[in-house]
C-alpha cells in the first residue's frame, strides 16, 4: 500500500511531502480514534530494554530532524516507536538554509540535506511538549545552537537549552555533529568538547535539585571522524560522565553514489551510510569495551539492518531515510523480525 502513497508523495517536491507527513501525523495526534486505527494497523508487540536507566518498550526510535519543533510526536508514536527524538531545537527560531534544501536520491535508497536547523526555537517547543504523553513513549530532545551564536558561545546555547528541556524530556541529546551548521563539527574536537560536557554535566547535578533526577546526556557523532579524533571525542564523553552517545548523524561522505545529486552540499542519509556508520559503532563498542550505551542511527531500512547495528554493539536504533523509503509500516516490520 505504500508503494503506491509513496509515488504519490514523491511527485511532491521532498520539503512538501515531509511537511504533509507531518500535518497527517500532527492531526492523527489530536484525533484518539485516528491514533486508536493506526496503533490497530501498526501493532508492536513491547521488547522491553533497560538504557541508560530508563525503560524502553522497544528498542527502534525515531532520528532527529523528522519533528523538529515536537508538532506532530503524539501521531508519530502510534506508529510503534519506543521513542521519539524532537529536533535539533536552538535557542531562538531560525529559518534554516535557503531552498532546495532536501534531495532525494531514489536509486540509492538516500536523502542529501542542507536544511541548517531551521524551527521555530526552544520557546515554541516546550509548549508543544508540556501536557500528556502516549503510554509508554520515550521522549528525547536533540539541542543544537544558532547559526549566529559564535563557536566561542556555544556552552551558553546548549546550557540554556539543557535547563529547559530537562524537566520535559527523558533524554537530552547534544548534537555537536550537522555538518549544516557552520563550524559546529569543530565543537567534537578534543579540548572544545571537554570544555562543553563539563559545563552541560556541571549544570545537570545542580539542575537534579529541581527536576528530582539527573537527566541523561547524550552526544550525536559524525561518521566522518578519524580514528584518533573519536578516541579524543570518547574521552571527553566518557571523563565527562556522559550517559551515551549516538552514532551517527548524516555523512559529508559520498561513497557509492552514482547520482548526479552527489554535487549537492549536505549530508548524505539512507543506506549508501549504513556500513560507515555501523563501523563507528564497533568503534566506539571496542574502545569503551561495551560500557557506553549506544544508539546506531544510519541507513536502517530493514529488520537485517537494525539487528547489523544491534550486533556491532548498538542498544536502540534509530530511523529516519529508511521511513521515507519504507513508509510508516517500517517500525512495526523490524520489530516483528528482531
Ligand atoms: C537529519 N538528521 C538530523 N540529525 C540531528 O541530530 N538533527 C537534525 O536536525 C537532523 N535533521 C535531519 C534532517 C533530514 C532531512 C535528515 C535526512 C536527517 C540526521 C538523522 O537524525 C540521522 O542521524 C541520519 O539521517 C542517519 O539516519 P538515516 O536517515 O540514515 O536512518
Amino acid at each position: 500500500m505504500y508503494a503506491a502513497m509513496r509515488s504519490l508523495l514523491f511527485r511532491l517536491e521532498p520539503e512538501q511531502a515531509h511537511g504533509l507527513s507531518i500535518n497527517l501525523m500532527r492531526v492523527a495526534g489530536l484525533v484518539a480514534p485516528i491514533r486508536y486505527i493506526l496503533k490497530t494497523w501498526f501493532y508492536v508487540a513491547k521488547k522491553p530494554v533497560r538504557v541508560f536507566g530508563i525503560d524502553f518498550s522497544n528498542p527502534i526510535g525515531l532520528a532527529a530532524g523528522y519533528d523538529k519543533d515536537g508538532l506532530a510526536w503524539r501521531g508519530l508514536a502510534s506508529l510503534g516507536f519506543g521513542h521519539i527524538e524532537i529536533g535539533t531545537v536552538t535557542p531562538r527560531p531560525q529559518a534554516g538554509n535557503l531552498g532546495p534544501r532536501l534531495f532525494r536520491l531514489p536509486e540509492e535508497n538516500a536523502l542529501i540535506n542542507r536544511m541548517g536547523f531551521p524551527g521555530r526555537g526552544a520557546e515554541f517547543v516546550t509548549r508543544k511538549l508540556s501536557g500528556s504523553r502516549p503510554p509508554g513513549l520515550v521522549l528525547g530532545v536533540n539541542l543544537g545552537i544558532n547559526r549566529d551564536t559564535p563557536l566561542e558561545s556555544a556552552v551558553g546555547d546548549y546550557l540554556s537549552l539543557m535547563r529547559k528541556f530537562a524537566p520535559l524530556a527523558d533524554y537530552l541529546v547534544i548534537n555537536v555533529s550537522s555538518p549544516n551548521t557552520a563550524g559546529l563539527r569543530r565543537l567534537q574536537a578534543k579540548d572544545s568538547l571537554e570544555v562543553l560536557l563539563f559545563h552541560l554535566n556541571s549544570e545537570r547535578k545542580i539542575l537534579v535539585e529541581e527536576i528530582t533526577r539527573q537527566v541523561p546526556l547524550l552526544v550525536k557523532l559524525a561518521p566522518d571522524l578519524l580514528d584518533e579524533e573519536l578516541d579524543d571525542a570518547l574521552d571527553a564523553i566518557t571523563g565527562n560522565e556522559m550517559d551515551g552517545v549516538i552514532a551517527t548523524n548524516t555523512t559529508v561522505g559520498r561513497q557509492g553514489i552514482h547520482s548526479s545529486l552527489a554535487k549537492e552540499d549536505g549530508g548524505l542519509s539512507g543506506s549508501p551510510l549504513r556500513d560507515v556508520s555501523t563501523e563507528i559503532v564497533k568503534k566506539i563498542y571496542a574502545r569503551t569495551s561495551g560500557d557506553l550505551p549506544i544508539i546506531g542511527a544510519g541507513g536502517v531500512m530493514s529488520a537485517q539492518d537494525a539487528r547489523e547495528k544491534m550486533d556491532a554493539g548498538a542498544k536502540l536504533v534509530q530511523v529516519y531515510t529508511g521511513l521515507v523509503y519504507k513508509g510508516p509500516a517500517l517500525v512495526m516490520n523490524i520489530l516483528k523480525e528482531l
